[in-house]
């Protein structure tokens, strides 16, 4: 019997133990989804700001990189976003910490496409802490239950062509490239993946 520090007790090899253990630990986490309102401003400003540094700080120029946040991220900005009625912010947590969250857009507040049956998956992080470890999957079942509700037939998004592991994930999770569109990041033009899901497959 092998003990992971931080882990649960696991019955599998040393070598492979940490992942398998991380498995089932993170797999078998309940998540419960709560939609964001204004009073949750301050901590939502927070986290997308925290978990979007941690994914692409160290691919991006410094200059562009802190122009785009210090934008992206201002208070007004969240908050205007929040209070759109096209947009809905979630967050996901497991006893009552966020592990991560998601936004929703419909309607004219797609960054693109803005069909009426389409639904754009805009922004999905998970706290590096909890990351591969299965919890996307479960937030896109989520998401995909959600779409599904508004009778939407298309889940899509745009992934950061550079960003090899999330298009690896999506296209797990049944996305395919359909298109691309330019992405800024302060004055660098960098170019995006548009994928999508198409719901009627479910
Ligand atoms: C992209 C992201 C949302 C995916 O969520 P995740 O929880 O890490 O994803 P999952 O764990 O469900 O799946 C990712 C990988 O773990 C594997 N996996 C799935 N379930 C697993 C489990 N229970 N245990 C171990 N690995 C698992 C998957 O096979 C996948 O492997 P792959 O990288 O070889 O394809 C998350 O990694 C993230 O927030 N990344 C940083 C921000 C980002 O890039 N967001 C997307 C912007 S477009």
């Amino acid at each position: 019997m092998v003990k992971i520090p931080n882990q649960p007790f696991c019955i599998f090899s040393p070598i492979r133990s940490k992942d398998i253990c991380s498995f089932f630990y993170f797999s078998s986490m309940e998540l419960t989804y709560t939609k964001c309102s204004l009073t949750d401003l301050q901590q939502l400003r927070q986290i997308s700001e925290q978990t979007f540094v941690t994914a692409f700080e160290k691919d991006n120029n410094p200059n562009d990189f802190k122009n785009y946040i210090e934008n992206a991220f201002a208070l007004e900005r969240i908050k205007e976003e929040l209070l759109n009625p096209n947009s809905d912010f979630f967050f996901a947590l497991s006893n009552n910490e966020i592990v991560g969250y998601f936004k929703l857009n419909v309607g004219i507040a797609q960054t693109d496409i803005k069909q009426d049956n389409s639904i754009e998956l805009e922004r999905i992080y998970i706290l590096a802490k909890y990351q591969n470890s299965g919890l996307g999957e479960q937030f896109l079942m989520y998401i995909k239950s959600i779409a599904l509700k508004r009778n939407k037939k298309m889940l899509w998004l745009g992934v950061w062509e550079e960003n090899k592991r999330a298009i690896k994930f999506y296209e797990r999770q049944g996305f395919k490239k359909f298109d691309t569109h330019p992405y800024f990041i302060g004055l660098d033009e960098q170019t995006d993946w548009l994928m999508r899901f198409d719901l009627g497959t479910l």
